[in-house]
């Protein structure tokens, strides 16, 4: 069920260069059902922005009712957010989205997971949920620079991790796709987040394989009541859409024109 909630601050800590790691605690933390959902936040009550900032969930802990996000404050809204201090509340709503199909790889099978900066945080949830079932994990995440990287130690602690960099200051220098040239092909499952040539290329490097793309698309409601964030599919009819809202913003590749 989607509610809307002030949660409280647990804590607010900047991990990396304007990247910001926020735990959240509250009831909305018992209906999230799947890694890869997002919540759509009103960084403010009282003034402007009124419109919401959607921010994946990164990771939960139920018995907790907490939930982290992680997110890049470079607009007005994500900066307003990066200064809420503990035991204050944020305006929540969600979750939202369906989410990343866990269900789609079995014990036993390898899943790679491909993330570009703030698609990243994803991610990690659903390689925890992924791993805690069996699945072996590999993960390749893209950053500008070192300066922005996050989660490196995190995501080591679940599976062989490789991060890339544009400007080589950390790991291999390049895209994701340089290191994924490498990597071993006999893996069941990919999983990927991150900007739209990203997703592109990936898809394309792995076009023989089963793969789910999150889309970061730009949203106005976050729940199927406005059409902003309205992308075509690859079926070329006029009225052939999806929104990534609500009917993503994970989607099977290939399904959504890109
Ligand atoms: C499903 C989903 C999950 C996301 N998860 C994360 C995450 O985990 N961490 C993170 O840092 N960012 C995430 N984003 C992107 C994030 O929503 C934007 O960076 C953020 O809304 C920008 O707000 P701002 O106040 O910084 O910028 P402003 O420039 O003030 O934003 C102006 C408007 O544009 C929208 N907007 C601007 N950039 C984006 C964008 N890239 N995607 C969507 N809307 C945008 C804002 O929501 C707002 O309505 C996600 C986006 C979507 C759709
Ligand atoms: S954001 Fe309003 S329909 Fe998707």
């Amino acid at each position: 069920m989607i509610i809307q909630e002030k949660m409280k601050v647990v804590r607010q800590t900047e991990i990396a260069e304007h990247i910001f790691e926020l735990t959240l605690a509250g009831k909305l933390v018992g209906e999230i059902s799947s890694p890869g959902q997002f919540v759509h936040v009103r960084v403010s009550e009282t003034q402007e922005p009124l419109l919401r900032r959607p921010i994946s969930i990164a990771s939960i802990d139920k018995t907790l009712s907490q939930m982290t996000i992680i997110y890049r404050a470079e607009g007005r809204g994500t900066k307003l957010l990066s200064s809420k201090l503990a035991e204050e509340t944020v305006n929540v709503l969600g979750p939202l989205g369906n989410g990343f199909p866990v269900k789609e790889t079995s014990e036993g099978e390898t899943a790679v997971l491909i993330g570009g900066g703030i698609g990243v945080p994803p991610l990690y949830e659903l390689s925890k949920q992924l791993k805690a079932k069996g699945v072996k994990c590999i993960h390749v995440l893209g950053f500008q620079t070192d300066a922005v990287c996050f989660y490196e130690e995190e995501f080591n602690r679940l599976g062989d991790t490789y991060v890339v960099t544009v400007d080589g200051s950390r790991g291999t220098q390049g895209f994701v796709t340089d290191v994924m040239a490498g990597l071993e092909t006999d893996f069941a499952t990919y999983y990927s987040c991150g900007p739209m040539p990203m997703l592109k290329a990936v898809q394309n490097a792995y076009s023989d394989k089963k793969g789910f793309l999150s889309f970061e698309q730009r949203m106005g409601c976050g729940i199927g009541a406005c059409f902003a964030c309205v992308c075509h599919t690859t079926n070329n009819t006029e009225h052939d859409y999806v929104k990534v809202c609500s009917d993503g913003p994970v989607f099977p590749a290939g399904v959504v024109s890109i």
